[in-house]
């Protein structure tokens, strides 16, 4: 009798990127991919089998995944972040290398491939220089999209020189923007009535574009302000077991009264190393 074959971390990952691309299948039915010498059955909500059982971490790797890369809607945005026990995403001066382990800077590449678009605040490049492009894992750079309604970034940054991906600027509707900075293209959008960039009107815009799965990766001000805004399917916060006691904060929303007024979504929790992912859904 031969020895079973079971599906690999690389098999499950082409499997994922190939659900994200053909998209869910019609409610009731089953999308089939062949796998080696089996099939990987999938529902339209993400659950899934395969015989046989693949090892735990795979199991982990299907059941995260899945699911997100089945939203296939208009439009799907999820935005995560990675902080400390005390709720901080970095130091003060913005040091943020790293606050959560190995685990969850893979599981960030891997949203990035899942992506249509990834998107940050001005502090982010201001403070990081990233490049926002998928290097941990197989797949494609998603588009990359920066936050700076005051245009206060200059064009030196990587990610608006290095033509790794296309580029947008999102700024303000009231200022009469130039309409490239380095390689990457300047748009707008209204501001709401506090004055902060319009959210939904961010998401609209990148649908126009076919760009509507969304991954905002932070910073803590960016996600917070998705949040307040009702914009957000889905966010995922990665907890280390690290307190920095000071800092930048992730989450901040506007003061409530009582308890009964906190946000209480569905959860979903994931194991990454030493890690904990909560993924709250709010749709
Ligand atoms: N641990 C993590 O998961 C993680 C992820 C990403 C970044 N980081 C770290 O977080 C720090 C940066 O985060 P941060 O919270 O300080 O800043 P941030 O979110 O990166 O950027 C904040 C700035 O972006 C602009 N912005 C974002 N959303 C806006 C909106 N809806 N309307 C108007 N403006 C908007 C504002 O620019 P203006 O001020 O010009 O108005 C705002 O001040 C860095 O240290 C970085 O290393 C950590």
């Amino acid at each position: 009798m031969r020895a079973p074959i079971y599906l690999d971390e690389a098999g499950a990952w082409e499997a994922i990127c190939a659900a994200r691309r053909i998209g869910a299948p019609e409610p009731g039915r089953r999308l089939r991919l062949e796998i080696g010498e089996s099939w990987l059955w999938i529902d339209a909500d993400g659950g899934w089998s395969i015989d046989p059982m693949p090892p735990a971490p795979i199991c982990l790797l299907l059941d995260l995944y899945l699911p997100l890369a089945l939203q296939d809607g208009p439009s799907f945005t999820i935005a995560h972040l990675g902080q400390s026990l005390d709720g901080r995403i970095a130091a003060a001066n913005g040091a943020s290398r790293w606050v959560t382990g190995p685990e969850d800077l893979l599981h960030n590449h891997r949203m990035r491939a899942l992506a249509d678009a990834i998107l940050v605040g001005a502090d982010t490049v201001r403070l990081d220089d990233p490049q926002l492009t998928v290097r941990r894992c197989p797949g494609d750079n998603p588009v990359r999209v920066v936050l700076d309604p005051m245009l206060g970034l200059g064009s030196d940054y990587a990610l608006f020189r290095d033509q790794a991906a296309e580029t947008l600027v999102i700024t303000a509707g009231d200022r009469a923007p130039p309409t490239h900075l380095g390689q990457a293209e300047v748009v707008s959008v209204p501001r709401t009535e506090d004055g902060a960039l319009d959210c939904r009107a961010i998401v609209e815009l990148l649908r126009r574009r076919g760009l509507g799965w969304l991954f905002v990766e932070g910073g803590g001000v960016t996600v917070s302000r998705f949040l307040a805004q009702g914009v957000l399917d889905r966010l995922q916060l990665t907890i280390a077991p690290l307190i920095i006691g000071s800092g930048r904060p992730g989450i901040q929303l506007p003061e409530i009264q009582t308890l009964a007024q906190g946000l209480r979504p569905r959860l979903r929790r994931f194991a990454l190393g030493g890690d904990m992912l909560f993924e709250c859904d709010f749709s």
